[in-house]
């Protein structure tokens, strides 16, 4: 969320990359590797699963989160509502369907100059490494707006980092996964992934250090054309996928179409998954000493650093302030989402013991039941 005008580079990439335009859907698809079991391994060989520790629904998401109600650090014409005027304005809600909803106002025309009632909320729950899966059916666009799904650590910006895992402006195509950090930490440009590192006057953006080219961080751009805005939107949304842990920060997105079932079934298994569409690898950036103590946070802004900044490069009409003015124009600046599930690593080694008693167990009896299959299967 901490992006000046050089980054809107990022947006051009939608140009930039038109030669694939008949490709965007469904080519671009990803399939997952079959997989036969949930078992991972660490690079020592060690093996582990990934267990469900926390899920945000519509059953439970907005007790689990703190309303933000301050300025917008990003310089956004954006006034955040607490949370009962969210919940009176109908900026939040549950759908009928259990999807968890959260809006821009889009029923109040303003005058010029005036801030436009959005929400940004924030988990009191707090994350050092996990697997982080949005299943989401729209994410927030148009002209003048700059949503975010993204992780903060907490104290002084940005010493115990910042991962933003969905960020776009206006019309923008092509998703952009960006980390901020305290000094030294470095992006690996030749790591495996299969988005582009996002360049900018100071050319690609490796640097992670939050405070090194105006506050843009490193960032990589996705590939796939549907992995923001309007196309991501129309094929249904999709899930996205942020694991963080001793092996480096990575990002996967799959449109609904394309949706792993090992997701589907609550057994996450991100090695059958292929290349991430963005990595941050472990040798050139500590992902336990550079990303501590993290919150989960939802926004849309209007305007402000990015959106606000870059918009006279777009064909986006008149200023965005004048956008900001007519309610109609915020018609899909609204996140549906279906559930957020926060996965953590449970070893296996010194778990599995026919000793437990299962019953009282759950997870034992998961492992044992998951170890049985292992050892059929030998
Ligand atoms: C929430 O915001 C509304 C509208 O600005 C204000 O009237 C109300 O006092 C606020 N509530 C709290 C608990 O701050
Ligand atoms: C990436 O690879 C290029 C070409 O082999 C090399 O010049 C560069 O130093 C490498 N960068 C890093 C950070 O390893
Ligand atoms: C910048 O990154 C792009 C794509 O990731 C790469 O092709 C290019 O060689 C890089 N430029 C420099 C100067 O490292
Ligand atoms: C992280 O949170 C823990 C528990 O609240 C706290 O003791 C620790 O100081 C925090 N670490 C940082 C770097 O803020
Ligand atoms: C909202 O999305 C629809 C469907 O893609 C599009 O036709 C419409 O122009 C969008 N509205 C705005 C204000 O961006
Ligand atoms: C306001 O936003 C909601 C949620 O995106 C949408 O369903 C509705 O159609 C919008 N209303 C108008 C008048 O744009």
């Amino acid at each position: 969320m901490h992006y000046e005008f050089a980054l809107y580079a990022t947006a051009l990439l939608g140009l930039a990359s038109s030669a694939n335009a008949l490709r965007w859907w469904p080519s671009s698809v990803k399939r997952a590797v079959p997989t036969t079991h949930n078992f991972e391994a660490n690079n020592d060989g060690s093996t582990f699963v990934w267990v469900l520790q926390d899920t945000f629904d519509g059953t439970n998401f907005f007790d689990q989160m703190a309303f933000y109600s301050g300025k917008d650090p990003t310089n956004g014409m954006v006034n955040y509502v607490n949370v009962s005027a969210a919940w009176d304005k109908g900026l939040v809600g549950y759908g009928d369907n259990g999807e968890v909803l959260m809006k821009g106002d889009n029923t109040t025309w303003l005058a010029e100059g005036a801030y436009r009632d959005s929400v940004r909320v924030s988990s009191y729950a707090q994350y050092n490494t996990g697997l982080f899966i949005l299943d989401l059916n729209h994410a927030p666009w148009g002209c003048g707006i700059w949503p975010a799904f993204w992780t903060l650590g907490s104290g002084t910006w940005p010493d115990t980092g910042e991962i933003d895992i969905i960020e776009g402006v206006h019309d923008n195509e092509h998703n952009q996964v960006a980390w901020h950090t305290k000094q030294g930490c470095y992006l690996n440009p030749n790591a495996s992934f299969s988005g582009t590192v996002v360049s900018g006057d100071a050319g690609n953006h490796t640097d992670c250090d939050g405070n090194a080219n105006d506050n843009s961080g490193c960032a990589i751009t996705q590939w796939s054309r549907a992995s923001y805005g309007p196309y991501f939107d129309l094929q249904g949304g999709g899930v996205f996928a942020m694991k963080w842990d001793e092996n480096g920060v990575s990002v996967h997105s799959f449109y609904r179409a394309a949706i792993p079932s090992d997701i589907n079934d609550g057994s996450p298994t991100p090695s059958g998954w292929g290349v991430p569409e963005a990595f941050l690898s472990p040798e050139s950036c500590d992902p336990i000493k550079y990303f501590v103590n993290h919150s989960v946070i939802f926004d849309i802004t209007f305007c402000g650093d990015w959106a606000g900044n870059s918009y006279a490069n777009t064909n986006c009409p008149g200023t965005c302030s004048q956008r900001i003015m007519d309610p109609a124009n915020f018609e899909n600046a609204s996140w549906s989402i279906n559930s957020l599930k926060v996965y953590r690593k449970q070893a296996l080694n010194g778990v599995v013991d026919a000793a437990y008693p299962v019953a009282a167990y759950p997870l034992a009896a998961t492992l044992l039941s998951l170890a049985m299959v292992l050892t059929v299967a030998l």
